[in-house]
C-alpha cells in the first residue's frame, strides 16, 4: 500500500490517525529540542530560531534553509526580469514573509529597491523586525483581507507556498486584495502545488483535481499540527488550466512555468491590468 493510500485509509479510523499523529507529534518535539539547544549555543546567530524556520522550511537544519532562501530569492529575480520590469526605485512586497528567508536575500539582490514583509505569524515577524529591520519594514496582517496597505502602493508583491496551502474561498478573497494593493501593471509572482507535486496524493484526490481543478487537503490540526500555524493553513493542489481560467478573473495570468521552483511548485506571474 502506498502512502497517500495508507493516510486516507487512516483517515477514515480516527484511532489509527490519532496514533500516528501522536508518534509524529513526538519524533518532531524531540527533534526540535535538539535542534533548539543547538540554536542556543550561540546567540548570535543571524538565522531565526528553529521553530521559526521548520514553519516556512519543514526542516530544521540551517545549512538548507539558506539555501533555499537563496534559490527562491533567484527564482523571484529572474521571473521579474523576465517580465521586462526595470527592477529599480520600485516597492516591493514579500507577503506571507515569515521570518524573511527569502526576503533577506532577494533584496541584497534587488538593491535600490524599498521591500515590505507581511505575514499572520506574529513572532516571525517579530523576529524580523529585530534582525531585518534594516533590509525591510514588516507587519503583521490579519488571516483575513484586508491588510493596511493602501489601494496602488506595490510594483510587485511576490508570494512563496502561500496559495499552497489556502482553501478555495481564502485564495480569492487574497487574490482579490494583492490585485488592490498592485499598482496598475504591477506583478504578482507566485506559486502553485500541481502536476510535479501529485505524488502525496490519494486516487480520490487526483480524481477531484481532474473534475475540479483545485483540491484543499486537510491533514493534521489542532495540537498535531506541529507547525503552530492555524487550522485553516493546509495544502491545496491547482491544475495549469483552473489557475489560468480563474485566476485570471482578478489579474491576467501572464506566465505559468510548471514546475519552476526547484523543478516541484508552479510559478505563476498575473499582472494587474
Ligand atoms: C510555507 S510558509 C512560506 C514563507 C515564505 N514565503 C518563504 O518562502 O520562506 C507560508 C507562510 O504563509 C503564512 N501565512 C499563512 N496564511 C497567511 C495569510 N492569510 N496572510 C499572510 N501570511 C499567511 C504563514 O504564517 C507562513 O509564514
Amino acid at each position: 500500500m502506498d502512502r497517500s493510500t495508507f493516510v486516507a485509509l487512516a483517515k477514515r479510523i480516527p484511532p489509527l490517525y490519532w496514533a500516528a499523529g501522536a508518534v509524529r507529534y513526538t519524533q518532531f518535539k524531540s527533534r526540535l529540542k535538539i535542534a533548539e539547544n543547538a540554536y542556543r549555543l550561540d546567540p548570535t546567530r543571524p538565522l531565526p530560531p528553529p521553530m521559526l524556520r521548520y514553519r516556512v522550511h519543514r526542516a530544521l537544519d540551517e545549512a538548507s534553509y539558506l539555501e533555499a532562501g537563496a534559490y527562491v530569492a533567484d527564482v523571484i529575480a529572474d521571473n521579474a526580469r523576465a517580465t521586462g520590469l526595470a527592477l529599480q526605485g520600485l516597492r516591493i512586497l514579500d507577503f506571507a514573509c515569515g521570518p524573511g528567508r527569502v526576503l533577506s536575500q532577494l533584496a541584497r539582490r534587488l538593491p535600490g529597491n524599498r521591500f515590505d514583509g507581511s505575514d499572520i505569524d506574529a513572532e516571525a515577524i517579530g523576529w524580523a523586525r529585530g534582525h531585518l529591520g534594516d533590509v525591510a519594514t514588516f507587519a503583521v496582517n490579519r488571516p483575513d483581507p484586508p491588510t493596511n496597505y493602501a489601494d496602488d502602493s506595490f510594483d510587485i508583491v511576490y508570494s512563496v507556498s502561500l496559495f499552497t496551502h489556502l482553501d478555495e474561498a481564502f485564495q480569492f478573497q487574497w487574490l482579490q486584495e494583492i490585485e488592490r494593493i498592485l499598482k496598475p501593471g504591477g506583478l504578482l509572482i507566485t506559486t502553485t502545488h500541481g502536476k510535479r507535486c501529485l505524488d502525496t496524493c490519494a486516487p480520490a484526490e487526483l480524481a477531484e483535481l481532474a473534475a475540479k481543478g483545485f483540491v484543499f487537503r486537510v491533514d493534521h490540526t489542532g495540537r498535531f499540527k506541529v507547525d503552530g500555524l492555524p487550522d485553516f493553513y493546509q495544502t491545496t493542489f491547482h491544475t495549469e488550466d483552473y489557475v489560468r481560467n480563474r485566476w485570471s478573473t482578478i489579474m491576467p495570468v501572464e506566465r505559468f512555468v510548471e514546475g519552476g521552483v526547484n523543478n516541484h511548485q508552479d510559478l505563476v506571474v498575473l499582472r494587474k491590468a
